[in-house]
């Protein structure tokens, strides 16, 4: 067994990597020549250079394999237009070239996002069946390449996987939160009661695994952790792990928004996506973000194993060894 995995080198795809390699699989990672290859370092997998932006790259990537994990895609983007680039046309670059150049019997499984479906109620976890109402231009980038991947699917095996908030080792958005509690201070927004559902990176690749081994057509997947959390909660878990006492302090919206206006003209001085857009802000102004695994349950197997406080110790053990905090 073969398999192609893109975004190998970053965050979550790196996770799979190694999953990959433990259970036996032959590993091709999908990289950039301008790539940080960290933590592909020292693994048995073999680099397949490409930009999925340009499909005459592609061709050489896809042949001679079994399967497809395709992670690579653009949280933060300076426009609309690189969103739609880095998540949309990439993936339908992607499909073509395994519709034209693969085994007819090649599995493909694309990691979208909660975003794509948008927001949930407070009290009512989004499923699978409930139309998508995306708010972000991240969330509606992610959600046309998913219409990519429900078209390809009508002649392949191929299905769609959502994860809410991703956390763990190697984890750099989740880790801003780390920091503060470590300087003492839990950040939140408003109240900071907004209902989020969670995942922790391996429970994520174990989602990710299963759906690529059960006949899909095109279905799509929540792969949360279980429970429900808001940003207090998730602060006093960190504090907990790190032995800090916090203060909390609530950001008003008003100062998100000039600290979001701020970043994005330091970004767009500097050429570079923000770690703060209006994408984000719009994101974080919602009422909740939830979404129910019930369907990864039922029909995949699938069993998260780590609950936040297990989740939160191991990751602020690893960033702690890594000397991020
Ligand atoms: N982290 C979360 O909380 C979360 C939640 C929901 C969904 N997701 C989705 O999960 C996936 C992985 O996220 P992550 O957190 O692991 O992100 P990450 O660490 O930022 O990794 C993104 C990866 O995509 C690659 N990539 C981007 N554009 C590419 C292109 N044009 N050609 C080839 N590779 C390209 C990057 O390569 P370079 O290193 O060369 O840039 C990197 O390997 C993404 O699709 C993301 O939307 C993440």
């Amino acid at each position: 067994m073969k398999a192609l995995v893109t975004g190998s080198n970053g965050f979550i795809g790196s996770a799979l990597v190694e999953r990959l390699l433990k259970n036996g699989i032959e590993v091709n990672c999908l990289v950039r020549r301008t790539s940080d290859l960290t933590y592909l370092q020292n693994l048995p997998v073999k680099l397949s250079y490409a930009d999925l932006r340009d499909a005459s790259t592609l061709r050489a990537v896809v042949e001679d394999i079994d399967m497809v994990y395709h992670l690579a895609g653009v949280t933060k983007a300076r426009n609309r237009e690189a969103y739609l680039q880095g998540n949309y046309v990439s993936t339908l670059n992607l499909l073509q070239a395994c519709d034209q150049y693969s085994a007819a019997d090649l599995k493909f499984v694309f990691v979208s996002s909660l975003a794509a479906a948008g927001p949930s109620s407070a009290d009512k976890p989004l499923k699978e069946t409930d139309a998508a109402n995306p708010i972000s231009v991240y969330g509606e980038s992610k959600l046309r390449a998913e219409e990519a991947v429900v078209q390809y699917a009508k002649h392949h095996f191929a299905s769609i996987i959502r994860p809410p908030v991703v956390y763990g080792p190697r984890d750099r958005d989740v880790f801003v939160y780390f920091k503060s509690v470590q300087k003492g201070l839990i950040l939140l927004l408003g109240k900071g009661t907004q209902p989020v559902s969670l995942v922790h990176v391996d429970d994520l690749v174990e989602g990710i695994l299963l759906a690529s081994t059960t006949v899909a057509n095109g279905k799509i997947y929540y792969i949360s952790g279980d429970g429900t959390y808001n940003w207090q909660i998730i602060g006093r878990s960190i504090a907990a792990a790190l032995a800090k006492k916090p203060l909390t302090l609530r950001v008003p919206l008003w100062l998100l928004k000039l600290t979001a206006f701020m970043s994005v003209s330091a970004a767009k001085l500097a050429n570079k996506p923000a770690l703060l857009n209006w994408d984000k802000v719009a994101e974080m102004k919602q009422a909740a973000w939830l979404c129910s695994n019930e369907r990864a349950k039922k029909e995949l197997g699938y069993k998260p194993q780590i609950d936040l406080s297990t989740g939160i110790q191991r990751t602020a053990a690893w960033y702690k060894s890594m000397g991020w905090l």
